[in-house]
């Protein structure tokens, strides 16, 4: 069966980086569970009026991620993200905006939203155990967000919840984008409070997920570590 690392978090606590150097780091699928979210809310926000069916709307979204390049020797200065398609178009910075961080987290609070994409995510990811294929034929997958553990893939074989002071992760997102440092913390929070008080799987460790507060760590100590607890 395929490997399941699920890692889980709060906004900006450094899943994504992290999650993408693991998975080059192995050989590992890289799946970002985040910009699925985000793609349905651009979608919305583009289209103006609500759907008549959510369920559908989210199923009929045609999502991919593109697959990274294995890592050899040592991180990269800058992180690597996968491109993203939605129905055919690049949106990958389309899906990055601050009005979509805005709105995303209302949009993944709907029960319709999470179950389409509940499934999308166990297709990709080797189903709900790990006993069907991954496309592309990985031997594992790591897959970022925050019902991961918890919710998509409850017997990974390793969860990780990342954490780090609000403010650190602010600064974190400036020195990567950009931006304002205070209203980028305020937007941080405002969204973690949000993913956190939805009713159908909210932001939350999973009981048997290893936390691991990265608040004084560097991104390669946390790599090197989550690697490490892989290969055990
Ligand atoms: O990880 P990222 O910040 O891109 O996620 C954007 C939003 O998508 C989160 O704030 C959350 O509302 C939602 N999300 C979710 N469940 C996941 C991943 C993301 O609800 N597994």
């Amino acid at each position: 069966s395929v490997f399941q690392c699920a890692i889980d978090g709060p906004a900006a606590s450094g899943k994504s980086s992290c999650a993408a150097a693991v998975a080059r780091t192995l050989g590992f699928a890289y799946l970002d569970s985040g910009a699925l979210f985000r793609c349905i809310t651009l979608k919305h926000l583009r289209r103006g009026t609500d759907p008549t069916d959510w369920h559908d709307f989210t199923a009929a979204t045609d999502l991919r991620l593109t697959a990274l390049p294995p890592l050899t020797g040592t991180l990269d200065a800058a992180p690597v993200r996968p491109r993203v398609y939605m129905d055919g178009e690049d949106v990958t910075a389309a899906i990055r905006t601050p009005a979509v961080n805005e709105h995303v987290s209302f949009i993944a609070a709907i029960p319709d939203v999470r179950t389409a994409l509940l499934a999308k995510k166990r297709a990709l990811g080797g189903g709900i155990d790990g006993t069907l294929p991954v496309p592309g034929g990985y031997a594992g997958v790591v897959m970022d967000g925050r019902d991961i553990g918890s919710t998509v893939f409850p017997h990974a074989q390793l969860k990780v919840f990342l954490t780090a002071a609000a403010r650190v992760r602010a600064e974190r997102r400036v020195r990567e984008a950009g931006g304002d440092r205070d209203l980028i913390e305020q937007e941080l929070v405002k969204r973690d409070a949000l993913d956190m008080a939805r009713a159908v799987s909210p932001l939350r460790k999973a009981g048997d997920a290893v936390e691991l507060d990265t608040s004084a760590m560097a991104q390669g100590e946390v790599v090197v570590m989550i690697v490490g607890w892989v290969r055990d």
